[in-house]
């Protein structure tokens, strides 16, 4: 139950906040844009943009910037975010340095006290399921919030679909597109490692679109001996070439998740270096059988597309898909609908309570189509 701390709304209300939490995604600025021209168009409030994700409302004057349909001019197919985001922060463990020394703090007194003191009757949270985890503990403590779903994973649970993931899948089958003709040029193997911390959407959909011969994703371990007979078709076959799509959260049967940075503390860990792993694991195994026959000499290569996936201009899919978002939201506000967030069901534009939607990252379920779909054009899924 939210106690009664925000007196001022109302089913009128006339000031609302709009902040971007979590890494950025394409489709951002669109939902900012859909924000504000709702708000602003169809309600006649005003909108303030809160700079850096939660960053901004722990901070002064500077954090906040007036938005209004001028100020969003242009930005629909933008990339990023023009409030910027802070992807790490958490009001509920705040990081400061004191005397060198790095403290944990909760500072959400103070965000609530900020949004009294920006006199906002709510602020649309745009974030993806870490966001929305803190959006449902603020929205408890008394907080106005509705949240909007972004990630290029796809996997916040609660919504069939989150701009930013169309658009990432677009990148990594173009990417694979490009890797087929120098695979078959070169008669070689091609590891294309995907962006999927939790979740394979995005290798499985790309591995589908760019027609992979191997995807592997988080949700199941992989067997290398699998892969490994797998590409000994490709090669024994007229295509000679074999394109691996492989999600940076997979991990081999028996092994674990791969970090960049495994020696960093938890939160700092950056997912990545599965490809390079593979890689390995496949040479280690080629090696083997080259004692025998000479059929597995093939090279291997690994692009790690990384960042790229999130950069850059939003898909004609995702800028509706946050344009829909992003006027839903002001529309739960308008309707007095707090601590909801907006989603996807089927075609179905809905909401939900915030409360339902932050448990756990939403993975590929193993039964659903797209992975028979997969097996039954022949991709090893490991
Ligand atoms: O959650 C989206 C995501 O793109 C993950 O797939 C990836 O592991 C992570 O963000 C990367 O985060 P950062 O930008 O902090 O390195």
């Amino acid at each position: 139950m939210t106690p009664p701390l925000f007196t001022r709304f109302s089913m009128k209300a006339r000031r609302i906040g709009v902040l971007t939490a979590g890494g950025d995604c394409p489709g951002l600025n669109a939902v900012i844009r859909a924000v504000v021209k709702t708000a602003v168009l169809t309600y006649g409030w005003e909108v303030v943009g809160i700079k850096d994700g939660f960053d901004g409302l722990i901070g002064d004057e500077a954090s906040t910037v007036a938005l209004t349909t001028d100020s969003v001019q242009g930005i629909l197919a933008l990339g990023g975010t023009i409030l910027g985001a802070a992807s790490r922060t958490n009001p509920f463990l705040y990081t400061r340095r004191q005397q060198g020394n790095r403290i944990l703090l909760d500072v959400t007194p103070r965000v609530l006290e900020r949004i009294q003191e920006l006199e906002l009757d709510a602020v649309v949270v745009i974030g993806g399921d870490g966001t929305m985890r803190i959006a449902r503990e603020l929205h408890d403590m008394g907080a106005p919030l509705v949240g909007v779903p972004k990630t290029i994973d796809n996997d916040v649970d609660g919504t069939d679909v989150s701009f930013g993931f169309d658009t990432a899948v677009g990148i990594a089958t173009e990417a694979i597109d490009r890797l087929r003709t120098t695979a078959a040029s070169h008669h070689r193997a091609m590891i294309v490692e995907v962006m999927g911390r939790h979740s394979g959407w995005i290798a499985l959909h790309s591995g589908v679109a760019g027609g992979a011969d191997v995807v592997l994703i988080p949700e199941f371990p992989f067997d290398v001996e699998v892969i490994y007979r797998r590409l000994q078709r490709c090669f024994a076959e007229v295509q000679r070439s074999a394109i691996i799509v492989v999600a940076e959260g997979a991990y081999p049967t028996g092994g674990q998740t791969v970090f960049r940075n495994r020696t960093s503390s938890q939160e700092k860990r950056q997912l990545g270096g599965i490809g390079e792993y593979l890689a390995e694991l496949l040479h280690t195994r080629q090696e083997q059988e080259l004692s025998g026959v000479t059929e597995s000499d093939y090279d291997i290569r690994v692009t790690v597309l990384g960042h790229v996936q999130r950069g850059g201009t939003p898909s004609n899919t995702d800028r509706v898909l946050a344009t829909r978002f992003g006027a839903a939201a002001v529309r739960l506000v308008a309707h007095g609908k707090l601590g909801r967030m907006v989603a996807l069901r089927g075609e179905t534009l809905t909401d939900l309570p915030l409360a339902r939607v932050a448990r756990a990252p939403r993975t590929v379920p193993l039964d659903c189509d797209l992975i028979q779909t997969a097996r039954e054009m022949d991709i090893a899924l490991g």
